[in-house]
């Protein structure tokens, strides 16, 4: 059952610079389109996950599925309403757990405010307990937690008001490797326990591949592939899919990422014409210069590619 339906989602920016500045150097007002005509469906109960470099606009999806930011155009729905402000149904989860828990609350009051704020009962312990804490860990203030704890503080947070879909923004990104697996972990039981969806974004396919039902692959704002983990791993039908796949499991010798991918990601003020991966791209011909491929079914998936059907991994004959 569809639970949050997105549609034709965009987000501008006006990245002018200050007005005085402008005016004296005789510049134009500029805009950046972070986010463009996104669609897509997140199932109740289920996870989707949105996969892309840094800028590519899935904070900003993020943002605006939760209610805290404003399309320039599109929508998103919830049970057919538009999302127009944040909801008790729908909490967030963010990278930086410390940032995201005010330091001189206590972490019971913490963990109750979301639930609080609209006049809900919780019981701030029990909700430790669920995340894997104790109760008594309430009376304690975050500082004296880990990454790890803290993160679960934050999960324990978002479960509060009792929402039917969590958007994690770089949930585990900030943690240790050992501890990231324990928090995904978490998330994992408590929507078989709860039915609750998750909108999970990460710029690592190696963490959404065993999470997500759903995989959205974002370059410059744009949907460009959506598939089930099986076929987009198997059968990545954008060539960018398939860089991305390459590229994940090389890791160096301290389990750190190695910096990816071939090219860099063009200016979003001014992208290329055609399909913005088209600089990057090993399979680009002159079509792929002039006119961008629309997302359409590809196999199992959809895809925006000129070229879907010949898009191979490396070391896949
Ligand atoms: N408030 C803002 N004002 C101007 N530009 C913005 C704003 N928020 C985001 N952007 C721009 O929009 C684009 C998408 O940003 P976004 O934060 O959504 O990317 P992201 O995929 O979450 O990246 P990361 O992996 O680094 O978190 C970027 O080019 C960013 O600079
Ligand atoms: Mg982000």
């Amino acid at each position: 059952m569809s639970l949050a339906v997105v549609e034709g989602l965009t987000r501008r920016f006006d990245v002018s610079k200050p007005w005085l500045e402008r005016v004296i150097g005789r510049q134009p007002k500029r805009s950046l389109t972070a986010v463009s005509d996104v669609s897509m469906t997140i199932e109740a109960g289920r996870t989707y996950a949105l996969v892309g470099e840094s800028g590519s606009g899935k904070s900003t999806i993020g943002r605006m599925v939760a209610g805290l930011l404003r399309p320039s155009e599109g929508e998103v729905r919830i049970d057919g309403e538009a999302v127009r402000a944040p909801r008790a149904d729908v909490q967030m989860i963010f990278q930086d757990p410390y940032a995201s828990l005010n330091p001189r609350w206590r972490v019971g009051d913490i963990v109750a405010e979301p639930a609080r704020a609209r006049g809900m009962e919780v019981e701030p312990g029990a909700l430790l307990e669920r995340v894997g804490l104790r109760a008594i860990d309430a009376q304690r203030y975050p500082h004296e937690f880990s990454g790890g704890q803290r993160q679960r503080i934050g999960v324990a947070r978002a479960l509060s008001s009792r929402p039917r879909l969590i958007v994690a923004d770089e949930p585990t990104s900030a943690l240790d490797v050992s501890v990231q697996a324990q928090v995904l972990n978490l998330m994992k039981d408590l929507q078989e326990e709860t039915g609750i969806a998750f909108l999970l974004i990460s710029h690592d396919l190696t963490v959404i591949r065993h999470m997500a039902d759903v995989i959205g692959v974002l370059y410059l704002g744009r949907l460009v592939e959506e598939a089930a983990p099986a076929t987009l791993f198997e059968r990545p039908a954008h060539p960018y899919t398939a860089m991305l796949i390459d590229a994940a499991p090389k890791l160096d010798g301290f389990g750190r990422e190695v910096p990816p991918p071939v090219g860099e990601i063009p200016d979003p003020i001014a992208p290329p014409p055609g399909c913005a991966y088209n600089p990057r791209c090993p399979l680009a011909i002159d079509l792929c210069r002039r006119e961008r491929p629309a997302l359409e079914p590809v196999g199992p998936g959809r895809a925006a590619c000129h070229r879907a059907g010949e898009v191979r991994l490396e070391g896949v004959a």
